[in-house]
């Protein structure tokens, strides 16, 4: 290398362009710490995905000769359905707020999908992005859009007297009656204004105060609010694409106008939508789009493990081959290339890929090297146990038990498990699974709606004809009652559970 040798490591290494990890960026402890609100047990699968994220970040403030050197730290979970694989990246997603999708590997290998290219998902991510700026910006300019919308339906219900607006600039009617010089026409002309000034500010305070929300005003609206809500189906991408021109076309022409009569309530959303829609500048919105999916977007590849070919797999070269070339579609955007997408050219360089699967037949070495290689983290998580169901019900910010607390609360019923009922269905689950089939803490679903149906049926009768206490407690005798049966007997349970 002709490089100066002066060169210091650091501005060798560092990319000065880039801005340097800041603050607002989580740490991988706290990452940690966040992702502990939800998810029970999996260490090592947290602790992965925080490194990743973080180095992602890391390598793009590289400079620009080892930053292609630096892998990305895509990585592959292996572990049993149900014991939080998919919950894991998706809350990291949220965490990151960064845009995030899910695809099944599997589907590009189905009878339809075949040929369908891959690069959809990295489309599908830039869809979701620009959902998400643009609801982010929506939420900025809200404020605005609502004062506008009051302007608006202020006008429909008591139209200005002409010139109110701007009683200081002298409007063409307005200089004629002036030059007149007629002094009684200009007050009368301002005595109406100014009672019209009263009223609407009267009729704004009824407005606000919520009392009007269901009165009939009539509206001009576009013909239909969403502004085309065409699609166009197809196998292949470039159809998608042509989907996008032609609504672009469409959005063109100039729409229908009709009136229609609305409540104020309605109205109000109606005109919020077109308000927040002229306020959004769109080509922003796509720029910073495109700017997250490259810089943070996350794809989630489901079940990884079925387009890998077991090497013992005695069946036909048939769907391997297929399997194999879905691998091979995957490669260059794992590996970093430009997908254009019909808001503009993505790089997916930076995108960070975790793909998840089961593995009970295929391992991870059954991929094709290349893509091994460009999945270097391998994460296992554990079967999940009767302690760990026994946290997963209790502890996640969005635990079930607190789910159903909170539902049935919304009826004005306190409902309390003693930790003995939580023990019981946490040991219930664990059997379930181990005796049917192990679906992890999805079984916990199957067992509380079954333990709590009949609750949940009933409870408004029950309240009406006072049958009922205001504080409903299941303890473990409700739960052998309930569960006892049904989870000892192995047919019972497999229909049930
Ligand atoms: N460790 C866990 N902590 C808290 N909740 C969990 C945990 N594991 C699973 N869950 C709950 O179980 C449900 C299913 O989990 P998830 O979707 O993550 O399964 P998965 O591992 O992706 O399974 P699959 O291989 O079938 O896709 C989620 O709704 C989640 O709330
Ligand atoms: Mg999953």
């Amino acid at each position: 290398m002709n490089k100066d040798q002066d060169m210091t490591l650091s501005s060798e290494l560092q990319n000065p362009s880039v801005r340097r990890i800041g603050d607002e960026q989580l740490t991988p402890t706290q990452i940690v710490e966040q992702l502990d609100k939800y998810i029970i047990g999996q260490k090592e699968a947290k602790k992965s995905v925080a490194i990743a994220l973080r180095n992602r970040l890391r390598r793009q403030n590289v400079g620009e000769e080892l930053r292609d050197e630096i892998m990305p730290n895509n990585i592959i979970m292996i572990g049993p359905t149900g014991v939080g694989k998919t919950e894991i990246a998706r809350r990291l997603a949220k965490l990151a707020r960064a845009p995030f999708v899910k695809v099944e590997a599997s589907k590009f290998t189905e009878v339809g999908y075949v040929g369908r290219d891959v690069e959809s998902m990295i489309r599908d991510l830039v869809e979701q992005s620009v959902a998400m700026v643009r609801s982010e910006k929506s939420e900025e300019v809200r404020e605005k859009a609502a004062l506008l919308v009051e302007e608006r339906l202020l006008d429909i219900l008591l139209p200005p007297v002409s010139g109110i607006e701007e009683p200081e600039r002298s409007g063409d009617e307005d200089e004629t009656v002036v030059v007149e010089g007629d002094a009684e026409v200009v007050s009368d002309k301002n005595l109406e204004r100014e009672v019209n000034r009263k009223s609407r500010q009267k009729m704004l305070e009824r407005l606000r105060s919520g009392r009007m929300e269901d009165r009939q005003i009539e509206l001009e609206t576009s013909s239909d609010g969403q502004g085309g809500m065409m699609q166009i189906f197809g196998p292949l991408g470039q159809m998608e694409e042509l989907g996008g021109i032609m609504q672009d076309l469409m959005s063109g022409m100039p729409k229908k106008k009709k009136k229609r009569r609305l409540t104020i309530a309605e109205a109000r959303k109606l005109l919020e939508q077109e308000e927040v829609q002229k306020l959004i500048d769109m080509d922003a919105v796509v720029k910073e789009a495109l700017r997250k999916v490259e810089e943070s977007g996350i794809v989630f590849i489901d079940e990884i493990d079925k387009i890998a070919a077991p090497t013992t797999g005695a069946g036909g070269k048939g769907p391997d081959v297929s399997r194999e070339g879905v691998q091979r579609d995957l490669l260059p955007i794992v590996e970093g290339s430009a997908v254009s997408t019909k808001y503009g050219v993505v790089k997916t360089d930076h995108v960070l890929f975790i793909a998840s699967g089961a593995f009970h037949v295929a391992r991870p070495s059954d991929l094709i090297p290349e893509l091994q290689g460009r999945f270097p983290i391998r994460v296992e998580l554990k079967s999940l146990t009767e302690e760990d169901f026994f946290l997963i019900l209790t502890q996640p910010r969005n635990a079930l038990i607190k789910q159903y607390r909170a539902m049935l609360m919304t009826e004005d019923i306190d409902l309390e498990f003693t930790d003995e009922a939580i023990c019981e269905i946490a040991r219930t689950a664990a059997k379930v699974n181990e005796t049917v089939e192990n679906i992890g803490a999805r079984r916990l679903h199957t067992i509380l709606t079954n333990l709590l149906e009949e609750l949940m049926f009933g409870i408004p009768e029950m309240v009406t004809a006072g049958a009922i206490e205001k504080h409903v407690v299941i303890d473990a005798d409700k739960v052998r009652e309930k569960l006892g049966k049904v989870a000892a007997d192995r047919d019972l349970s497999q229909y049930i559970l």
